[in-house]
């Protein structure tokens, strides 16, 4: 498979690093910590059909498919699918992975109880498009769940940059400049997602709000990071915690 033509953010450099932090965290205190927070919202006696956008290495696949539901992990970088496969067919889950974009979903109207996605909202070109096409495959009281952060706003406000100034003040006097090469890395993702119309808005507010005009019931968990993240993460997302948006479709 080729990576999808008409985004140029190159998903499949960051695949093989991406996937030895999700082996990890598969290993650690994230696996049972996100295998409660999805127990909270998933009926753990029905096998839900269960549809996660921008899989990566598929993380979700295992964490849910794991619990017993049919899980669909769609993601456009062929990488990120193989990485995903062979993650998934080491501890023996079975799901569904499929390259597909997020915001031309080929499954028909209704055939989800669940759409999750991780991190990946942040970099959609059409978000507009994307979060429609994630309702509209829900069924009627099906919940979209979106675990994001503003990550990129501080390129567009002053105040979010602020704050991100004041959390490396701190963060390089307690552990240290960051390594160049990694620096340099960085600069290279921003120049990609500066150009996401996500960076620039609001977030979750925007999110909610375009979420409500899609006639769903929404909800904002502001704190989620504090229980899917290990203290040192959650001190390193100060400037830009983890939010969660629950949107039930009417
Ligand atoms: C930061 S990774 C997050 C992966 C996974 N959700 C997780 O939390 O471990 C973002 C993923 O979204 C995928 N992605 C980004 N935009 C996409 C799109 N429009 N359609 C499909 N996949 C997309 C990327 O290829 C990448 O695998």
């Amino acid at each position: 498979m080729e990576q999808i033509k008409s985004h140029n953010l190159n998903w499949d450099h960051y695949a093989h690093g991406y996937s030895s932090d999700i082996e990890s965290q598969m290993d650690d205190f994230h696996r049972n910590a996100w295998v409660k927070l999805f127990s909270e919202y998933m009926d753990k006696n029905l096998p839900l059909d269960i549809l996660d956008v921008g899989t990566g290495p598929g993380f979700f696949p295992m964490i849910l498919g794991e619990q017993g539901h049919r899980v669909t992990g769609i993601d456009f970088s062929a990488s990120m699918l193989r990485e995903a496969e062979k993650n998934t067919k080491k501890r023996a889950v079975s799901c569904t992975l499929l390259q597909m974009d997020a915001a031309q979903l080929s499954f028909s109207d209704a055939s989800f109880d669940f759409v999750v996605c991780r991190n990946m909202a942040y970099s959609l070109a059409e978000p507009e498009l994307a979060y429609s096409e994630w309702i509209r495959v829900l069924r009627q009281n099906g919940t979209l769940l979106v675990f994001d952060a503003n990550w990129f706003h501080f390129l567009f406000d002053t105040e979010e940059k602020a704050k991100i100034d004041e959390f490396l003040e701190d963060y390089h006097a307690q552990v240290g400049k960051v390594h160049e090469t990694y620096e340099k890395e960085r600069e290279l993702f921003f120049d990609h997602i500066s150009i996401r119309p996500l960076s620039r808005v609001k977030r979750p507010d925007w999110d909610c709000s375009f979420l409500e005009s899609l006639g769903a019931n929404v909800t904002l968990d502001s704190t989620v990071g504090n229980r899917v993240h290990t203290s040192l993460e959650v001190y390193t997302h100060t400037p830009t915690p983890l939010f969660l948006i629950e949107a039930i479709k009417k």
